[in-house]
């Protein structure tokens, strides 16, 4: 596991707000909650939607394509892709990536 910049300033990144970030050659999401971030995958495990285009629903996201959603801090299955509940669904759970600050700007531990 190593951690790695997000170029994102923990002082600009608003509260309940969310974005996309690549590092790496992948994407990931970040989401600001309350005083904590959080970091997961950014594309939807059902079909490959963008999370960051999502909608926030408390700790949850919800995909823009078919409306699953993800627990943000732990990248569980709140709801499968049109409303069928797990585990008949067929989103798996996103992965959950610590986070930190480091000198104002926000990194995530990747592996
Ligand atoms: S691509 Fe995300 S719910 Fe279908």
């Amino acid at each position: 596991m190593a951690w790695k910049a997000t170029g994102v300033a923990w002082a600009a990144f608003a509260p309940g707000t969310m974005r996309a970030v690549n590092i790496d050659g992948g994407t990931y999401l970040l989401v600001h909650l309350g005083t904590a971030a959080y970091a997961l995958d950014g594309v939807c495990t059902h079909e490959g939607g963008s999370l960051a285009d999502g909608t926030l629903d408390g700790p949850g996201v919800i995909c823009p394509e078919h409306a699953a959603k993800f627990d943000v801090r732990s990248g569980a299955v709140l709801a499968d892709p049109d409303a069928i509940v797990p585990p008949t669904g067929v989103a798996d759970p996103l992965t959950a990536y610590r986070t930190r600050v480091v000198d104002g700007m926000l990194e995530v531990e990747l592996d």
